[in-house]
């Protein structure tokens, strides 16, 4: 029987040459939130089905890879980890708030397969539980900024936020019914022409005029401090908490230092139920790319699967769409699979020097390989080549007799003959140790 080699659709193989830039991005992500003070944890990846049924249903509940397991249990893959951080949360009343967790690891959604969305893939999410002030709100979307500083791609993101409660009052106290459908279609808004957008709110029911209010309305996009009194003039008074909200959270983003990543926009809807306040999405400034990352404040969430509530505000970093736009901006690959020295041995009778020299090395941390495969010289230099080893330490045994190894430098070619018991001292003189 022959096997199909290739992997499922939207399912990848990430040889190490490919994975050594998602791993690298996985440790700017971790970095930023220890920075952050976030702490990891290791939840499940297999949950009850009832984790996104029992709640009201979204974007995600019909994408879910879900089945009956051997014992009967009706279970699911997860398609996103937030409402098994709501079940964690709602299970240990003990833990100290705020609670900040971040971890990344695998999903699964029965999407269609684009550039940026696959069906098996990893999502980083940092959420804080137990905060309902907008300090929280700041801390998160600073969080998710940083990550981007980081990659030096502040300049190419751009980061829309809104509150999803004051849109659907300024919508309803403009009279628009049908706020849930018309939700639908704003949230589709940045991919829509004018056209589209006004057709696709009178195909659901909108009057023409109703429509063209709709589209004014949700035109309000720009730094959150210079919208701030359009926004007020627009949302009727007994929202004018949140127009305040809005206001202080933009006032914090400048004292992160990221306000300039970030925009409101009155569009930004999202496509998951739970939200109750806060919602956000990063794009590249292009708007090319799908969604880089998104989030928003679910203060009702956690009470759904028991008897208290608890405030909670987090995103989900997406990797996929984030090395779509590295390749856009050539910067891909950000790192590639590389080796500290390399020991090249030009004959048996070295090989047993080679390895105690390779123990010196591993116990100061250097990553170190030897010869496996007793290949011939050329053959040793062409294998240190393709890892990228930064030097090979050529051990012979015509230099040994004169207390001496060489020291290749991979970059420039250069060699050096260098005392053969002050290998690690050398090392350690250039640094690399
Ligand atoms: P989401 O918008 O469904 O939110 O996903 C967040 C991000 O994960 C997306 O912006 C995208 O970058 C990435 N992502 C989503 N689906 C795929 C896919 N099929 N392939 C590759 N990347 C994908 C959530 O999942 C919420 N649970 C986020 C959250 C955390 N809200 C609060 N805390």
């Amino acid at each position: 029987m022959s096997i199909n080699l290739e992997s499922l659709k939207g399912v990848y193989d990430r040889y190490p040459d490919e994975w050594a830039t998602w791993k690298k991005l996985v440790e700017v992500v971790d970095e930023t939130a220890e920075e952050f003070g976030f702490r990891s944890f290791n939840p499940p990846t297999i949950e009850r089905q009832e984790l996104w049924t029992e709640k009201e249903e979204d974007s995600v509940t019909d994408e879910m890879y879900a089945f009956t397991d051997k014992g009967g249990n009706n279970i699911t893959l997860i398609p996103e980890q937030t409402p098994t951080r709501a079940r964690l949360i709602q299970k240990r009343k003990d833990l100290k708030t705020p609670v900040k967790w971040y971890d990344t690891s695998k999903r699964w959604r029965y999407e269609d397969v684009t550039k940026g969305r696959d069906r098996e893939f990893l999502q980083g999410d940092f959420d804080i539980f137990g905060i309902e002030s907008v300090e929280a709100d700041a801390e998160i979307i600073a969080a998710a900024a940083t990550i981007y500083q980081k990659l030096g791609l502040d300049n190419r993101v751009k980061f829309l936020i809104n509150d999803r409660a004051l849109l659907e009052s300024i919508l309803e106290s403009h009279g628009i019914e049908k706020t849930e459908e018309t939700m639908k279609v704003i949230d589709d808004k940045e991919k829509m022409t004018e056209e589209e957008f006004l057709d696709d709110l009178t195909e659901r029911g909108l009057s023409k005029e109703d429509a063209k209010q709709v589209n004014d309305l949700t035109d309000i996009s720009g730094p959150i401090l210079d919208n701030i009194e359009d926004l007020r003039s627009k949302a009727p008074e007994e929202v004018q908490e949140r127009v305040d909200r809005m206001e202080s959270l933009g006032e914090a983003l400048e004292s992160y230092g990221v306000s300039n990543m970030c925009k409101f926009d009155l569009s930004i809807v999202r496509g998951l139920a739970y939200y109750t306040g806060l919602v956000f999405e990063a794009f590249d400034s292009e708007g090319e790319l799908r969604a880089l990352f998104g989030g928003g404040r679910y203060d009702e969430l956690v009470g759904v699967f028991g008897d208290r509530d608890v405030p909670a505000v987090g995103f989900a970093f997406g990797y996929s769409p984030t090395i779509e736009l590295l390749k856009k901006e050539d910067m891909y690959p950000l790192k590639e699979i590389e080796t500290d020295v390399y020991i090249l041995t030009v004959s048996k009778s070295v090989r047993d020097i080679g390895l105690d020299y390779a123990t010196k090395l591993r116990a100061e941390g250097i990553a170190v390989e030897t010869d496996l495969a007793r290949r011939g010289f050329g053959a040793q230099l062409e294998y240190a080549d393709k890892m990228n080893a930064k030097r090979v330490l050529i051990v012979g045994e015509r230099d040994l007799e004169n207390d001496e190894v060489t020291m290749k430098h991979m970059d420039s070619g250069e060699e050096e003959e260098i005392g053969k018991n002050e290998v690690v001292s050398h090392l350690k003189s250039e640094d690399l140790i």
